[in-house]
């Protein structure tokens, strides 16, 4: 083969290979925002660690109102604060609708099955606003719970049962009273319940 004909051989490879792909995380216009989150919220949102909610696939409206809770100091968080001040300045539409856009990777944390299924039994009275599986409502802020660390969900409920996550908040008194008059071992049931769903 001559030297040109390998040129030409090396150039229809290198188009190739620049053709368009699928799109994937890197090609939102929000990812450059949100490089920063995935420290500790994981690869495109999908935290892997017990402790740390995944972001990946949940409602856009909801990620939205979160930030600015945290950046308001709403929903108190000395690790969410800078970060939501920061999502905010960097433009917190184009944040919360990259980490909407992703697909969610259920977590990584071991499900007791036996506690999944006390939780199930329990869920009726979670039904009401976040649906017969938790998937949340979209159009009404409701957030996504299915398939999130078992870890997050039960210290969520723990902060909501002692008013410590958006304490004094009027629009949340409703689920804290529910979630008050359940002992802390149902609430880990349900943690488990749902971390279970997909
Ligand atoms: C240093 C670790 C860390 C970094 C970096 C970080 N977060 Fe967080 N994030 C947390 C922790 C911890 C929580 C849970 C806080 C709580 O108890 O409310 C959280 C919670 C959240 C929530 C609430 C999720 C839910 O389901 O309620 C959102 C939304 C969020 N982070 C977005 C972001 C974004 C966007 C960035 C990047 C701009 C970011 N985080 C960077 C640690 C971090
Ligand atoms: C009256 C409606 C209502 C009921 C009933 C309710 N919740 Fe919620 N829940 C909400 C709302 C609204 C939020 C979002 C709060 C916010 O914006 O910070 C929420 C948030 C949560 C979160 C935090 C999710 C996250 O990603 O941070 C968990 C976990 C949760 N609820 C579990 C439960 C469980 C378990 C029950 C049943 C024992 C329950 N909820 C009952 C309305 C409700």
């Amino acid at each position: 083969m001559s030297r040109r004909l390998l040129m030409c051989a090396g150039f229809a490879i290198g188009v190739s290979v620049a053709a368009p792909a699928a799109a994937g995380p890197l090609d939102h216009p929000g990812y450059p925002k949100a490089f920063s989150c995935s420290a500790c919220h994981g690869f495109a949102g999908n935290s892997r660690s017990d402790a740390m909610p995944i972001l990946a696939g949940q409602h856009a409206g909801y990620l939205k109102k979160a930030l600015q809770d945290y950046a308001g100091g709403k929903r108190p968080s000395a690790e969410m604060e800078p970060y939501a001040k920061m999502a905010i300045e960097l433009g917190v539409d184009d944040v919360a609708s990259y980490f909407a856009s992703q697909t969610r990777m259920p977590t990584a944390s071991a499900i007791d099955r036996a506690a999944a299924e006390r939780g199930k039994a329990a869920s009726a009275v979670c039904a009401a606003c976040h649906g017969p599986t938790g998937k949340g409502d979209a159009a009404k802020d409701m957030p996504d719970i299915t398939g999130q660390p078992v870890g997050f969900l039960k210290n969520q409920l723990l902060l909501f049962k002692a008013d410590k996550r958006s304490p004094g908040d009027a629009a949340l008194m409703q689920p804290k009273a529910i979630i008050k008059g359940l002992p802390d071992d149902t609430l880990a049931d349900l943690a488990a319940y749902y971390a279970s769903q997909r």
